[in-house]
């Protein structure tokens, strides 16, 4: 059965984008290979607003969040966690063997950068982990704020994870100081999973030159050493590569300012709509992502029926809640290639679909 993903990701993938996975297969070590890294190069810098290379990993944006740390924590990182996956991003690093400070905030609310300036002031970190947008609970921190507190501290090398905002919205790396920013494939480029695109600073690499035990696959040095003669240092995902090269011609042609405004007013849309027939959003409305929405489930529909009825009789399917939110809210998701017109059938499915949800008593 083929249904439309309206879930945080993995999100649809155009006809068009799967056409251009289908290219038939190129040595990664050969010339056409070299030209195919080489040509992304200014699409991918553009979006990440950074003169530093790209560095493309084939493996999913946890490949790159683990290895960042390999790379980089000598001393002790400060772990800033409100949500799933910057909560794993903690734990993460004591696997790694890392000294690893907790900053916690409530699911759904933001990083606050004063609590940030408090815990670095205190002394011993040498790296920082931040979550831009935790798709979680559909929050989004205030990066530049963040960043403006972290460049107080020298010494801190900065790992932020933009896998469910980059390519929404502006996220100026070089501006901002930002030390390794990295993304996934799957969310608002609207590629299939696989494919983690990472850049990383001059500081970075020089911090990794001096870290001990950063394995093979995620070593930094070794990304620019091929980055170098336009390679990776592994077999890369191929297909993937095509498809990020047809995206990136896609988004030239849509234009950055129009692209980020698209995201911006459909994540209005689907939100208005929401709050319209008594939802609420469930974190604070101006540190609401604008990849996604993640609403509170206070009118006690049954999700998983609704999300039963969607996929059978619309053939779509949004997000029932992650983790310990499963149940209590649930999440759509409004990157990659929506249009007003797909977001207006998603909204009119909605409505369709309420109509029939039971709702559980409480
Ligand atoms: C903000 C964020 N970081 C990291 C991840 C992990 O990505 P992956 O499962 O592709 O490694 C996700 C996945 O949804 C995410 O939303």
């Amino acid at each position: 059965m083929s249904y439309k993903l309206f879930i945080p990701g993995p999100v649809a993938v155009s006809e068009k984008t799967l056409r251009a996975m289908a290219q038939p297969m190129i040595g990664h070590r050969s010339s056409d290979f070299v030209a195919l890294y080489q040509s992304l190069q200014p699409g991918l810098q553009e979006l990440f607003a950074t003169r530093d290379p790209v560095y493309l990993s084939t493996s999913s944006a946890w490949g790159v969040m683990e290895g960042a740390l390999r790379n980089v924590v000598r001393r002790k990182v400060l772990v800033c966690m409100n949500g799933a996956f910057s909560d794993k991003w903690h734990d993460v690093a004591l696997r790694c063997g890392k000294a690893a400070t907790a900053l916690r905030f409530d699911w759904g609310r933001p990083v606050e950068p004063e609590a940030v300036r408090r815990k670095l002031a205190t002394g011993g970190y040498d790296a920082l982990t931040l979550i831009h947008n935790e798709t979680s609970c559909g929050c989004m921190s205030d990066l530049a704020a963040i960043m403006a507190v972290v460049r107080e501290f020298p010494e801190v090398v900065s790992i932020v994870d933009t896998v469910s905002s980059f390519s929404a919205l502006p996220i100026p790396k070089d501006e901002l100081g930002i030390d390794i920013i990295l993304t996934g494939s799957q969310k608002a480029l609207a590629l299939p999973p696989g494919l983690s695109i990472f850049s990383v600073s001059k500081r970075a690499l020089a911090r990794a030159a001096d870290t001990p035990d950063r394995g093979y696959y995620f070593d930094l040095l070794e990304f620019q050493r091929n980055h170098e003669n336009g390679m990776t240092p592994s077999t890369p995902v191929i297909p993937l590569i095509y498809a990020l090269q047809s995206k990136l011609d896609d988004i030239r042609t849509e234009g950055l300012a129009p692209r980020y405004e698209r995201h911006a007013r459909l994540n209005r849309t689907v939100r208005a709509w929401a709050l319209a027939r008594g939802f609420q959003l469930f974190p604070e409305e101006r540190h609401g992502s604008v990849t996604l929405n993640c609403f509170a489930n206070n009118l006690g529909y049954d999700l998983a029926a609704l999300n039963k009825t969607l996929k059978t009789k619309h053939a779509l399917v949004i997000d029932g809640g992650y983790g310990k939110l499963k149940g209590k809210t649930f999440r759509i998701s409004n990157m990659g290639d929506e249009t007003d017109t797909t977001i207006a059938d998603l909204i009119a499915s909605l409505d369709s679909a309420l109509a029939e949800t039971p709702r559980l008593a409480s």
